[in-house]
């Protein structure tokens, strides 16, 4: 929680010797089975806040999920980062579903919305204001501005699953092996619920190859 200063980091490494007793005590080779390889079954992209735990709201262990993490969960199209996880977590781990988690509340999403320079961040938040032009009819019509934020959050996730079907790794694995499904999810974090959004990833796909077609031939 916030506040704590100092004290939370001198409980650091206290706490990784209690998490390594926790862990032999139910199976004492866990940490050579760990360190043997890794074959998540989902690639998850989501936002760098530290409410939006990755692992933690889905009870997800050590293995089980390939994290990338950034400023509002975006996938921009010349971000070296977050291409080469894609590429990686597709192309060499077989991941079988990429999600794109948002959350209501996200400060990044928030800044896009005022229109004003906020410095070095302006390329990357540009990349959501790019969102917000995109549905600016269906946005600029709610006009409760709490619920207009919250449909941002939620427009965004739809638009970086897009661009996650942009990628040619992604067209390729689908078309060839039917995986990765691509996947939109919303954490509220004044509940803890984490939503499914239901992205209509087949329709997207096809909409989408009919102007960035990169996949091969069929
Ligand atoms: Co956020």
């Amino acid at each position: 929680m916030a506040g704590n200063g100092d004290a939370f980091y001198k409980r650091v490494f206290e706490n990784n010797r209690k998490w390594i007793a926790a862990k032999k005590s139910l199976n004492k080779d866990y940490f050579s089975q760990l360190a043997e390889g890794q074959s998540p079954e989902i690639l998850y992209i989501g936002c760098s806040d530290s409410r939006a735990t990755a692992e933690e709201l889905m009870g997800a262990g050590p293995g089980e999920v390939f994290v990338h993490r950034n400023i509002a969960n975006v996938v921009g199209s010349a971000d070296l980062n977050a291409l080469s996880v894609i590429e990686y977590a597709i192309g060499a781990l077989k991941v079988k579903r990429v999600v794109i988690c948002g959350h209501y509340g996200c400060g990044g999403v928030k800044a896009a919305m005022e229109a004003k320079d906020l410095g070095l961040i302006n390329p990357w938040l540009r990349q959501i204001r790019d969102v917000y032009r995109l549905h600016r009819a269906e946005l600029d019509a709610i006009t409760d501005e709490p619920q207009r934020y919250r449909r941002l959050v939620e427009l965004n996730v739809e638009e970086q699953c897009i661009n996650v079907i942009k990628t040619a790794v992604l067209q390729k694995s689908y078309l060839r092996n039917k995986t990765p499904t691509v996947h939109g999810w919303v954490f509220d974090m004044r509940t803890g619920e984490l939503v499914d959004l239901n992205f209509d990833f087949l329709g997207k796909l096809e909409e989408i190859r009919q102007i960035y077609d990169l996949g091969p031939e069929v």
